[in-house]
């Protein structure tokens, strides 16, 4: 039903992370879409977890797109940043990003829930999500909660332990 209290999160991250997949596996499975292609921009998707009916903007991870993140940076009540775990090439890219998103203005100053996906846990290549919260060097942060959880979006795996944390942060 549409019971139950509102919430607006933001879904960051680099290119081919796993953002569309971890989010379209948290939808009903009636409204999944079947393929998955790379953002353009961004999407807004709709699901529901416990008693919360979240609104997530899908941002592209695509650094052509990723100067459209911070404009939606004001309305996210809770942030979800998308690590890919075994893209060990790229994981000092996505700590700058996670920098750059700390300290803008919109986010440094609110104390507001960051949850982060160790995603691809299943490839070989994968670190544990110990190791990605030390490349990301989230220990850090001090002034708002976060939280890492490794993720498989392809089962589905970690998907709802980091959305349960979410969501009642988000109360
Ligand atoms: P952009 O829209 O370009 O920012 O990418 P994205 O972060 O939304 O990534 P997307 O969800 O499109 O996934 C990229 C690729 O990774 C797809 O081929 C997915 O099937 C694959 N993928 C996503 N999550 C996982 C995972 O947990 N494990 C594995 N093995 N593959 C995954």
């Amino acid at each position: 039903g549409n019971s139950g209290r509102k919430a607006q999160v933001l879904c960051v991250g680099l290119d081919n992370s796993g953002k569309s997949t971890i989010i379209n596996e948290l939808k009903p499975k009636d409204t999944q879409a079947e393929d998955i292609v790379p953002t353009i921009g961004f999407t807004v998707e709709k699901f529901k977890s416990a008693s919360v009916n979240f609104t997530v903007f899908d941002m592209s991870g695509q650094g052509k797109y990723r100067n459209l993140w911070e404009h939606y940076y004001r309305e996210a009540q809770g942030i979800i940043f998308v690590l890919d775990s075994s893209d060990k090439l790229r994981m000092v890219v996505a700590k700058e990003e996670m920098e750059l998103l700390l300290k803008h203005k919109e986010i440094a100053s609110r104390c507001i829930p960051i949850l982060v996906f160790a995603n691809k846990m299943d490839l070989r290549d994968s670190i544990s999500s110990v190791q990605c919260s030390k490349s990301l060097e989230l220990e850090k942060i001090k002034d708002k909660p976060w939280h890492i959880c490794a993720s498989n979006a392809l089962t589905g795996e970690g998907l709802h332990e980091g959305i349960e944390w979410l969501t009642d942060k988000l109360r």
